[in-house]
């Protein structure tokens, strides 16, 4: 077994980040319209994702709450949201008073559209959804049921930068997408986000919501919405600039990335999958993931141990970034989403969620752990490194 193990960094510190960040110091820390770094930044994002309007914000969270406040979700309205799933894809929703409808999960994690349509009730708004760890949801499906309904398709793109349907970038296909920029994401700024959408009026309430006074007055045209352009509605939401110039030169470096940890994730899934009991999950033929993690799929039957100790286990031997995820699982159990009256009597629901089962998304999170998907000269190193700790735990472990 290779015994050279170190922990995997991203993103890379490159010589352009550096410059982009110096370079950002001298010219403004604070930027109160959509110009220099701001401007710079969306204008690569459009082009990259194909959207019409986007906005760079302070986080992923954030992103998703312009999107949903764009979108005019409001008190009594319905949204129906992936059980399985990061929370932050459907908390910002509390703020606005929605009720939420959970809706469980296909095996491969994303969101059952046959589970959606079932919820789908005159108070419906709009349907959110989260493409796992990478991987495209049924863009087909949804967006039929969508139209069908005449619902708004919302995507939280987190995972998913750089991910296609039927070579489509993800983002482009629905009323309104949120990406996530923080640490961990492939494009990152540390802590941010990014929110687009093809609709100007959802763009300008998103505007309104976060971006007050300068970039409010240049940018939103709704006559009902000018006049709150000075103060905005109520947040300030605006990516740190310097936040801004660490992300920028990434969008250069991006295409690069995404060949490379497609490359990785071919090699570890063919090599991975000769093992009795490991699977990658289901890729749908029209889906073209991203790869943000690798979700690979343990039969308890096929080993002496659980889940839990396998991952110990690699981890133990250098596979550090072998992991379990954990907030990010099926929803239902959080306080937030079934006792929300208990933090505040602004949240007049007393249960927010559809009492049901779930039973995929639980199944699928007591199963799955990730890897990372590695990119860069190094990528060779970790792929070997891993590899070989994966076939002895397992061999360790074979029933
Ligand atoms: C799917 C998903 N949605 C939303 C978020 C929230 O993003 P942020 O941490 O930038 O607020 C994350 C972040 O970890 C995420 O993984």
């Amino acid at each position: 077994m290779c015994s050279k193990f170190s922990r995997f960094s991203h993103p890379k510190i490159t010589e352009n980040i550096k410059k982009s960040v110096q370079n950002q110091l001298l010219e403004a820390i604070s930027i109160y319209d959509n110009g220099g770094i701001y401007e710079r930044l969306e204008g690569e994002f459009k082009k990259k994702f194909n959207v019409k309007n986007a906005i760079a914000v302070n986080s992923g969270t954030t992103a998703l709450f312009s999107m949903f406040y764009g979108a005019g979700i409001t008190q009594g309205d319905e949204v129906i949201v992936p059980s399985y799933t990061f929370f932050a894809t459907c908390s910002p929703l509390h703020q606005l008073g929605a009720q939420l409808r959970f809706a469980d999960c296909l095996d491969n994690g994303n969101v059952d559209p046959k589970a959606v349509e079932v919820l789908i009730t005159s108070k419906t708004k709009a349907i959110v959804i989260t493409h796992m760890w990478g991987i495209p949801c049924d863009m087909d499906e949804l967006v039929d049921i969508c139209n069908r309904y005449n619902l708004l398709l919302l995507e939280d793109s987190s995972h998913a930068h750089g991910a296609t349907w039927n070579e489509q970038i993800i983002g482009s296909f629905s009323d309104g997408s949120a990406w996530s920029f923080q640490g961990k994401k492939i494009l990152t700024s540390g802590e941010g986000g990014f929110f687009a959408t093809k609709h100007s009026r959802i763009y300008e309430r998103a505007v309104l919501v976060g971006h007050f006074n300068k970039r409010a007055q240049k940018e939103v045209t709704d006559e009902d919405l000018r006049n709150f352009v000075i103060t905005g509605t109520g947040l300030n939401l605006r990516m740190h600039p310097l936040a801004a110039a660490i992300v920028l030169p990434q969008m250069f470096d991006f295409d690069q990335i995404m060949q490379e940890k497609r490359e990785t994730a071919l090699i570890l899934k063919k090599e991975i999958e000769t093992i009795d009991g490991l699977k990658i999950v289901r890729i749908p033929s029209q889906a073209n993931p991203a790869w943000y993690a690798l979700p690979i799929l343990f039969d308890k039957n096929k080993f002496t141990v659980n889940m839990y100790d396998f991952v110990k286990k690699l981890n133990e031997l250098g596979a550090y970034e072998a992991d379990i995820p954990a907030s990010t699982c099926p929803l239902h159990k959080y306080p937030l989403f079934h006792s929300p009256d208990k933090i505040s009597q602004s949240y007049p629901q007393k249960l927010y969620v559809n009492k049901q089962n779930f039973t995929n998304a639980i199944k699928f999170h007591n199963s799955m752990f990730k890897l990372d998907v590695w990119y860069g000269k190094e990528r060779f190193d970790f792929i070997d490194n891993y590899l070989s700790i994966i076939h002895y735990v397992a061999k360790l472990y074979k029933k």
